[in-house]
């Protein structure tokens, strides 16, 4: 499963340990049942142990997304001692373990789920997989605030930990990588949930921007470097004004204190009176985007919906906005003009500070400033 494979920094690493956290619903039994079905496919033995559903339902599961191979071995346990038994005596290519807050370890009196519980036999499978060379994939649940229940130092324990993300409202799932001993981390793949299981999706610019309506104010495309990758994503903002004596900002997908310094900069240097607007910003798709590259994109889409003119089609923004209004140089730009190209964009408002690139891409203007007060000009 190539997106699969690029999140592990390559593919499934003998000996290793994966946890994999993601929201109840999320997708994240789907997914592993998948990923073993496909090493089930090339002959390989793998075992699924799951703790939380019944082998009729993982049956029916496994009808659905066509995960029924022989080799696919579904083990219905809690034990930890007849789980890492069985573990030893079927050798399998693979093991996932679904969820490792249902298993339960005979020497601890606590129940499964406890810290105690989830610490003791994530570290007794974790050293059996280093031990036998048997991959094992740990399913994690998410707590409210976001962090994979249990104690942290589960994180630690592991080569590599997985979020598997997205919102049950839509169907794109996002899988990030936020720890890896094996690759880069904050890699990611994109899938998309059918009623056939996970469908990847190899080109995620394409799918971020295909509901992207043309022609409208307060819509700004930028690049973001998403792990090696760069993606294009589309930044939404709507300034509307308002009567209340603190404007609201609210801020989806990217991070609010950066989008209130950017609308800060665009009102003392660009002399905007958004003090009397609401400012909204999304990103659009569900992805959630960090990297200070984005920052001329979110300024070009509240510029946009400010001045309520939209942005010349075909164009794309990208660079970082010091305090001062300066546009600083990011990293890895020709990427991201490659990725522009692709997509058929033919121009690109970027730093003045980034490296030239030496041939650009046919068709590919380049448009460099060095200065926020330089970008109304180019934008509309
Ligand atoms: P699941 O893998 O059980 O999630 P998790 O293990 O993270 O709790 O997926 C559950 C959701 O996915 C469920 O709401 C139904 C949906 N789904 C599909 O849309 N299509 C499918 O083919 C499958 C198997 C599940
Ligand atoms: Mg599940």
């Amino acid at each position: 499963m190539p997106e699969m494979d690029r999140v592990l920094g390559g593919g499934i690493v003998a000996g290793s340990a994966v946890l994999i956290g993601g929201d109840p619903g999320i997708g994240k039994s789907t997914l592993l049942l998948q990923i073993l079905q496909n090493m089930a496919g090339r002959g390989l033995d793998v075992l699924y142990v799951t703790g939380e559903e019944s082998s009729g339902q993982i049956g029916m599961r496994g009808k659905r997304i066509g995960a029924l191979a022989r080799k696919l071995l579904v083990l219905v346990e809690i034990s930890l001692e007849s789980i890492m038994q069985r573990i030893s005596e079927v050798k399998p290519a693979a093991v996932v373990i679904d969820s490792i807050q249902t298993l339960y370890c005979s020497l601890l009196s606590s129940a499964p789920g406890s810290v105690g519980q989830v610490r003791e036999c994530s570290e007794r499978l974790i050293l059996q997989a280093k031990k036998s060379g048997i991959p094992v994939f740990l399913i994690g649940h998410v707590t409210k605030d976001g962090s994979i229940a249990g104690p942290k130092v589960l994180e630690h324990m592991v080569d590599t930990v997985l979020y598997f993300e997205g919102d049950t409202g839509h169907a794109y799932r996002i899988l990030r990588s936020i720890k890896n001993r094996f690759g880069p981390a904050n890699e990611i793949g994109v899938f998309e949930m059918r009623d056939t299981g996970l469908r990847e999706v190899s080109s995620p610019s394409e799918f971020f921007l295909s509901e992207r309506p043309k022609g409208a104010a307060g819509s700004a495309v930028s690049a973001s470097l998403e792990g090696t990758r760069p993606v294009l994503i589309e930044i939404q903002a709507l300034a509307s004004p308002t009567n209340l004596g603190m404007p609201r900002r609210t801020v989806i997908g990217a991070d609010a204190s950066r989008v209130s310094l950017l609308v800060a900069v665009l009102e003392k240097i660009c002399g905007l009176k958004l003090g009397n607007h609401d400012i909204f910003v999304n990103v659009a798709g569900g992805v959630r985007v960090s990297e200070p590259a984005v920052d001329l994109g979110v300024v070009s889409a509240v510029f946009s919906s400010y001045r309520n003119r939209p942005i010349i089609s075909d164009t794309v923004v990208f660079g970082e906005v010091g305090l001062t209004g300066e546009i600083r140089g990011i990293g890895r730009t020709e990427d991201r003009i490659r990725e522009a190209a692709r997509m058929g964009f033919s121009r690109c408002i970027l730093p003045k500070t980034s490296i030239r690139m030496d041939s650009p891409p046919a068709g590919m203007e380049l448009d460099r400033i060095s200065h926020i007060r330089e970008l109304q000009a180019k934008l509309f």
